[in-house]
């Protein structure tokens, strides 16, 4: 599907915002605002026409550097599986290369499709990160069983999974 890829201006801003809140992190206006003054470039949206079908932008690691915050489609309206996610983060780490940036991380919710959207995209999966009441643990993952292995293991859970890419 033909869309156009780029960053968001400042008058489109509550849309971005809207569809954030409805697929992915919830926050205030306010806290948006702030993140996105700190890159504003790396607020991507992809546009149909004037329709705005997709969205991704950044936070930052302790380090200082740049992770994949979120990335959502508009799902409700049919934009599901028409490569819009593919080509949103596909500009997303082109962004973060231009920076200078190697590596880039997203987590993944606990989905097998959002788990696979990043595998087909070439990311790699790291880590599992398990939710405690007290905090996180971390399991590195070396490998495909591994990962199965601990999906089953933490299968109920509340985990996300790190994935990874060498950009
Ligand atoms: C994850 C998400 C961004 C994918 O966007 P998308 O535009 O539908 O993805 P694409 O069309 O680029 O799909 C690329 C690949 O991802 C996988 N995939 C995506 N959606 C899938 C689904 N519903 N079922 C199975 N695999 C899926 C497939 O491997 C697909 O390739 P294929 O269609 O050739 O088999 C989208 O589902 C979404 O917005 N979800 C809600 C928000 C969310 O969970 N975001 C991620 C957390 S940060």
């Amino acid at each position: 599907m033909a869309v156009e890829i780029r960053s968001i201006k400042r008058s489109e801003l509550l849309e971005f915002y809207n569809m954030q809140q409805v697929y992915l992190d919830k926050e205030s206006f306010d806290i948006f605002l702030k993140n996105f003054k700190k890159y504003p470039r790396l607020y991507l949206c992809a546009f149909k026409g004037k329709e705005l079908v997709g969205i991704a932008y950044p936070g930052t690691l302790r380090d200082g550097s740049l992770y994949l915050r979120g990335i959502g489609v508009d799902l409700a309206k049919g934009y599901a599986r028409k490569g819009i996610g593919s080509k949103l983060l596909s500009a997303f780490e082109n962004e973060v290369r231009s920076k200078g940036q190697h590596t880039l991380t997203a987590g993944s919710a606990k989905d097998p499709k959002v788990e696979k959207f990043y595998a087909k995209n070439g990311w790699q999966p790291t880590k599992l990160v398990i939710k405690n009441k007290n905090g996180r643990t971390r399991i590195k993952i070396s490998e495909e069983a591994k990962l199965s292995f601990l999906r089953k293991k933490f299968s109920t859970r509340d985990y996300f999974i790190v994935f990874e890419k060498k950009l």
